[in-house]
């Protein structure tokens, strides 16, 4: 998922976008690119890598045009090189563009293209858009955008800038998030507001199917369009003394559960009191039963909160993978609840199951940290995290507030039902402890340091937990693969292992167990026992106080205890910290993982 970004208006374009697309990095970094424009000549580069490695000799580029888009890339559509990076350009180099999304039907349009005389000079789906507006262009940039959206199939942002129309920006979306942002004589053109935050506050988001003409002077966009103020400070994205954002994040993690439960207790009577789901109270009353769906880490927090709404709210839950859903036949009615879970919100698996949701007539509720994001406009009500911006690509104290989140929920739908008000009431009462539990989680930071330079030799590792944490074995694996890349895990249920990958372990392959002392302890103690009896090295989450299981492991890391069911949001903590650390022992950038990008807003 690429980031998109744009400048008209009084001042120099290039050094805005430098700055601009920085902090858009984190959508996609295998290469980057900028295109400005002034009355004379134009201003091209395009290169493979991040920007930070481009950064300074940019800023010293001495190029005037107050006109520009720039585009760094997540490789989707043709490999990772200078002639695949945006933007692209037609035939006569009069028509420059960026785009985020894929065109799914640009093989059968570029023959078309190429039969008609187009020369084509990269790889890449996005070419296909300026040969498209090239052959429909008669003087009006808008008009020739607007024609050759009618010949594509699939999702995209786009910006573009022609010679032969200049002093304009055409921007067009369908499925990938794009915004602009307003200010006095300038325009500012972003996939994310993270990007043009610190020069404007007053952004309109553009919605699927809309196309809008930027100007120095002012906006044109087919529908009227409301303003929308940013409310979150620029100060979120930076890394407050910390060497990555990644650790800064999970240092963040007890404040994140401190922000998430605010104002969302009513501890004396047992309720929680989401706001978000007021306009959604009725249809709530009625349902009977709840699909929850996202991607990724978003699906893991899910799956815990499938345990919690079955154990606490006796409500039948299932958990639906996103990019599945919509292909599956899923069978859902209007008593259907589909909780859809995303720290971005643009996630378009996610999107897609919603839309494919709401047209069966199921409520669409939201768990979604990004505030205007495409999630949070299309449910029908939902839940904000508050978890703040997250830098890292690596989904951190997102998924602990998402945790967070999720305890909260089982106590509004169940106390909606069957759950009493001593059960809401001791809920309650223990997520209002949770912070300063993972305070003390933290304090070991530097011993989970030395046990993953430890394990930093080793090239497999196995992750093991059952009940509430089994979703944490996967996202620990999960994590450590994204993270330290260079090696391999997988998260396994506690009592699977026996079935099968127990034939991977010996002295050469670690095995992560989380072992709190709940109601599973005993068969998790079970799995230990199998692993161990095989030389598996075993490193345990287990309770404090918890000494006989010292004896059956090698390394051992204590959480404080807390309800079984909200021992997930302690125990992840120093899984995310391990992967970190092992990754940094490995020497690798844990804020930018190869391959990966913060928010998949294509199919
Ligand atoms: C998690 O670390 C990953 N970045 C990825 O799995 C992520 O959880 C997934 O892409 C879903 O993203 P979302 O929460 O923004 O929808």
């Amino acid at each position: 998922m690429c980031g998109i970004v744009g400048y008209i208006g009084k001042n120099p374009a290039l050094p805005i976008l430098v700055s601009a697309l920085k902090r858009l990095e984190y959508r996609g970094y295998d290469s980057f690119g900028f295109f400005a424009l002034d009355d004379s000549s134009h201003f091209l580069l395009k290169k493979v890598g991040k920007i930070s490695e481009w950064e300074k000799r940019l800023l010293e580029i001495n190029f005037g045009g107050n006109i520009g888009i720039a585009h760094t890339r997540w490789a989707t559509t043709g490999k990772v090189d200078e002639r695949n990076a945006h933007p692209h350009y037609d035939c006569k180099e009069e028509i420059f563009l960026v785009h985020n999304g894929i065109i799914e039907n640009y093989q059968q349009l570029r023959e078309e293209l190429v039969r008609e005389g187009h020369q084509f000079k990269s790889d890449t789906d996005t070419e296909i858009f300026c040969h498209l507006i090239e052959k429909y262009f008669q003087g009006n940039l808008e008009e020739a955008v607007r024609e050759a959206l009618e010949k594509v199939q699939g999702n995209y942002a786009i910006a573009t800038i022609s010679k032969r129309d200049p002093n304009k920006i055409v921007l067009a979306r369908l499925g990938a998030p794009l915004l602009i942002g307003v200010s006095d004589g300038e325009y500012f053109i972003a996939s994310d507001p993270a990007a043009m935050v610190s020069y404007t506050r007053r952004v309109i988001t553009l919605d699927d199917n809309e196309i809008a003409v930027i100007t120095p002077q002012k906006h044109f966009i087919l529908k009227e369009k409301p303003i929308e103020n940013i409310d979150w400070e620029i100060k979120e994205a930076q890394k407050k003394g910390f060497s990555h954002f990644m650790l800064k994040e999970i240092f963040e993690e007890p404040e994140v559960i401190r922000e998430a439960v605010r104002g969302r207790m009513d501890i004396e009577k047992g309720l929680a009191v989401l706001g978000g789901l007021d306009q959604a109270s009725e249809r709530l009353d009625k349902i009977n039963n709840i699909v929850i769906t996202g991607c990724g880490t978003a699906r893991y927090a899910g799956m815990v909160g499938e345990y919690m709404f079955e154990e606490y709210a006796e409500i039948p839950t299932k958990v639906e993978v996103a990019s599945e859903f919509r292909y599956r036949k899923p069978l859902l009615n209007e008593r259907t609840v589909l909780l859809a879970i995303s720290q971005s919100g643009e996630t378009a698996d996610t999107l897609e199951a919603i839309r494919e949701a709401k047209r069966k007539g199921a409520l669409a509720l939201g768990l979604v940290n990004r505030v205007g994001s495409s999630i949070a406009r299309e449910t029908d009500a939902g839940v904000y995290n508050r978890a703040g911006l997250e830098v890292g690509v690596a989904a951190t104290k997102s998924f602990v507030s998402q945790l967070t989140i999720l305890a909260l929920l089982t106590v509004s739908l169940g106390r909606k039902k069957d759950m009493s008000l001593v059960i809401g009431k001791r809920i309650l009462e223990e997520l209002n402890r949770l912070p300063s539990l993972a305070s003390r989680v933290l304090e070991q930071a530097d011993y989970i340091k030395r046990l993953a330079q430890k394990y930093s030799k080793h090239k497999n590792f196995i992750y093991l937990g059952r009940k509430y944490n089994y979703p944490i074995a996967l996202e620990g694996a999960l994590k450590l693969k994204e993270i330290a890349w260079k090696v391999h895990a997988e998260g396994i249920c506690g009592g699977e292992i026996k079935h099968g990958p127990i034939a991977l372990v010996d002295e050469s392959f670690p095995v992560i167990c989380i072992v709190p002392s709940d109601s599973v302890y005993e068969k998790m103690r079970n799995a230990i026992e199998e692993v161990r009896s095989r030389n598996a090295k075993i490193l345990a989450i287990a309770t404090e106080g918890n000494q006989e299981i010292k004896e059956l492991v090698d390394d051992i890391i204590y959480i404080p205890k807390t309800l079984e069911m909200l021992t997930p949001i302690l125990s992840v903590i120093p899984l995310h910290l391990f992967a970190a650390y092992l990754g940094l022992e490995l020497g690798l950038d844990i804020d930018k993982p190869r391959n990966l990008a913060k928010s998949v807003t294509v199919e």
